[in-house]
């Protein structure tokens, strides 16, 4: 930001859209809740859906949903190519996560978020041809330091010394699939720990960018929708990430391509979502290292969410207390 931009954000702050958006997302936490642990990952699903898609249409702004629940025809709501929000305001692309986590909420596990990220129209990538991406997430301090191009041994002790720690100390984390054994055996072969995630790699990729959690890194392949979430969260925590698309097969490649993808391109953050006018909110739907679960204490709900905007670089962590006969 140039210093006549800084005067302007400190003389005429404007509105941090995502101090609103928060709302769907705590929606569809709490809508959520009653399906934790019952075993029907599309109900919980669709129960967070449904509540957000209410919230957002409350919000001031013209949103073009880049990133949703897939095809019209295959989700009903909040499927890509919807608008959302009133129309009035600025217009946005935006990507939603309803639940990052379906497993895991029917499974009663930790890790389960739901999510928002925003930015202006025509700045989010839209990769939603081609499902998987292979992506690296660091704090700032990988920047012009690690690389989808280079061994997983080199990113580690490049970033390390970046880090000013052994690569004994570093922890990375990856997503427990068979895809990646050979992945997590170079990461121990290196001399670091894994923490691996059952499921949702948009908070493994945020807890990689933040500076006071146990996470250095976070690799691996993973949704492709989930790496243009965690690219806008990127952008307002000063971290770096790395992606390229990953298709399963020929005919998704095929399809990418259609599409306009440069499907092999190593895509720098930029890519992924350009400019710096991004807004992203999760709100823990279980409890989880990034935010607590959904809690109902006494009359009362209890959510919490991250707030991250780009354009001021702030990062809010907000407790909201609901009053739980409201949500009857
Ligand atoms: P869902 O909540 O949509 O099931 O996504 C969970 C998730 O773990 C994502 O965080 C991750 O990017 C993706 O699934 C990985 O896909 P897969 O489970 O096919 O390996």
């Amino acid at each position: 930001m140039n210093s006549t931009e800084t005067a302007t954000l400190y003389q005429h702050p404007d509105r941090n859209l995502a101090m609103e958006l928060v709302r769907a997302t705590e929606a569809a936490a709490i809508r959520a809740v009653p399906f934790i642990g019952r075993g029907d990952k599309n109900a919980a699903d669709k129960a967070a859906v449904d509540a957000m898609r209410v919230f957002l249409g409350t919000v001031n702004f013209d949103g073009l949903i880049v990133i949703g629940e897939g095809e019209k025809d295959e989700a009903p709501m909040l499927f890509n190519g919807e608008r959302v929000g009133n129309g009035r305001g600025p217009a946005c692309d935006i990507a939603v996560d309803p639940i990052d986590g379906t497993s895991l909420t029917a499974a009663g596990r930790q890790n389960a978020v739901s999510v928002i990220a925003v930015s202006d129209r025509g700045t989010m990538l839209d990769a939603s041809s081609i499902f998987y991406m292979d992506k690296i997430v660091t704090g700032g301090a990988g920047r012009g330091v690690v690389s989808l191009d280079q061994s997983i041994g080199d990113n580690l002790r490049e970033l390390a010394k970046a880090m000013n720690k052994p690569v004994g100390e570093m922890t990375v984390a990856v997503l427990d699939r068979p895809r990646h054994a050979g992945l997590i055996d170079a990461i121990r072969t290196a001399g670091a720990g894994t923490r691996l995630m059952l499921d949702g790699d948009v908070a493994g990729g945020i807890n990689a960018a933040r500076y006071e959690t146990r996470i250095d890194m976070c690799v691996g392949i993973g949704g492709s929708p989930e790496g243009i979430t965690t690219a806008c969260a990127l952008k307002a925590l000063g971290g770096y990430m790395q992606g390229r698309l990953a298709p399963k097969d020929d005919a998704e490649r095929a399809g990418g391509v259609a599409a306009g993808l440069d499907v092999d391109k190593l895509l720098e953050l930029d890519d992924m979502v350009s400019g710096n006018n991004t807004f992203f909110v999760a709100t823990g739907v279980t409890d989880g290292g990034l935010v607590d679960g959904v809690r109902r204490k006494g009359p009362m709900i209890r959510t919490e969410s991250i707030v991250l905007r780009s354009r001021s670089g702030t990062a809010r962590r907000v407790i909201a207390e609901h009053l739980a006969e409201k949500w009857l």
